[in-house]
């Protein structure tokens, strides 16, 4: 689906993220598997990552993010409508992580539900809580994107173990009287879902002894497709939504991809025509935190001052599904 938004105009008003305090580098993980600190810079750009703790879940990661979201939006969590989390690594099947977050920050106005879009989920999340205030149907959202997947992932697995982090942003969405965003591309295609899934645990492969022994609760994924099917979406969904909005690709002033691999986002901004310097980049130190990755890169750019009010912010996610989606939008906060 592509359109541009319509109705009241909305814009993030406060933003936060979050990673565990523990660092896990290349040199840690060449201690795990057969691989090399240099094997993974040169393939992936990552050097480190974060990884939860062992009572660590998501909302634990969720609730400082959501937190300082809320306070750098001056939102009270009573007065939150919705709340959505986007995450494939919940605390459980259910309730939602969401429900439970809108719990512990006492968010007792709130509908509050889980999206599951692999990493594409922020960008479906925020594409539809933004849809819903832009129709008046309530008037503050918070949109939290997160993943532990270090929990789902194989440790013996050196060919998906080295990709992941752990991480959790977090956004307030509200009216605004200017700017905000502009336009929604999103995607699925689902003949491409065995390249990235997790085989056990759902209504067709219930957990068993037999899918524990044949490691089925661990992530599966074919990086070579994933790849191609990356490099691909990144360009086609940035650029058809670029054109639906009537933007030139040199507007852009911030460009800011899924966090996957530095390879791809430079295939990606090149293809598009966007300048290395409006590109933001950090799975150096958080590797690809699926949910996560484009929240964490923007508190990123806010941190460096690089988001500027009036900054034309083209953001696009993919992932299991597989999925993508961008958004563009016109940015309305202050610099840092
Ligand atoms: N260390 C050393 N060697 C390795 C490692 C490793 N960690 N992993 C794989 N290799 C080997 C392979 O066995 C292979 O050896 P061979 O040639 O003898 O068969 C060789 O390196 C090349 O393997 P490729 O898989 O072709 O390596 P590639 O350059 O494609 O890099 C990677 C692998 C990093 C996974 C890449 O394919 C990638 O980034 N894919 C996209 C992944 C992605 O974005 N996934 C997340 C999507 S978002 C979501 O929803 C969670």
């Amino acid at each position: 689906m592509i359109g541009q938004a319509n109705g009241y105009r909305v814009s993030i008003t406060g933003l936060g993220a979050h990673v565990p305090e523990r660092v896990l580098t290349n040199a840690e993980l060449a201690q795990m598997v057969d691989t090399s600190d240099e094997w993974i810079v040169t393939r992936t750009g990552i050097h480190e990552r974060r990884i939860a703790g062992p009572d660590e879940a998501l909302s634990d990661i969720c609730l400082p993010a959501a937190r300082e979201a809320l306070d750098r939006a001056g939102v009270q969590p009573s007065s939150l409508d919705l709340i959505i989390v986007a995450t494939v690594t919940p605390d459980m099947f259910f309730p939602a992580t969401a429900a439970l977050l809108a719990d512990e920050l006492g968010a007792s106005e709130a509908a509050a539900y889980d999206l599951s879009a692999g990493c594409t989920g922020f960008m479906y999340a925020m594409a539809q809580a933004s849809a819903m205030l832009a129709a008046g149907l309530g008037r503050r959202a918070l949109v939290v994107g997160g993943d532990v997947l270090s929990k789902i992932v194989d440790w013996s697995d050196r060919a998906t173990c080295i990709v992941f982090g752990d991480g959790a942003g977090a956004v307030v969405l509200e009216r605004a009287g200017a700017g905000g965003f502009i336009g929604f591309e999103l995607g699925a295609d689902g003949s491409g879902g065995f390249d990235l899934y997790l085989p056990a645990g759902g209504s067709r492969a219930p957990v068993s002894e037999e899918t524990v022994e044949r490691r089925e609760h661990y992530v599966r994924m074919n990086g070579r497709e994933v790849f191609k099917f990356a490099t691909r979406v990144l360009v086609s969904s940035g650029q058809r939504l670029l054109d639906e909005c009537g933007v030139a690709v040199e507007d852009v002033d911030v460009y800011v991809p899924h966090q996957a691999n530095v390879r791809i986002i430079h295939h990606a901004a090149n293809r598009l025509g966007i300048l290395p310097e409006r590109v933001v980049i950090n799975v150096d130190r958080y590797g690809n935190t699926s949910s996560g990755s484009i929240p964490l890169a923007l508190a990123d750019a806010v941190e460096e001052g690089r988001l500027k009010k009036g900054d034309l912010v083209l953001m696009t996610g993919m992932g299991a599904g597989l999925t993508w989606g961008s958004g563009l939008m016109e940015w309305t906060e202050e610099a840092a």
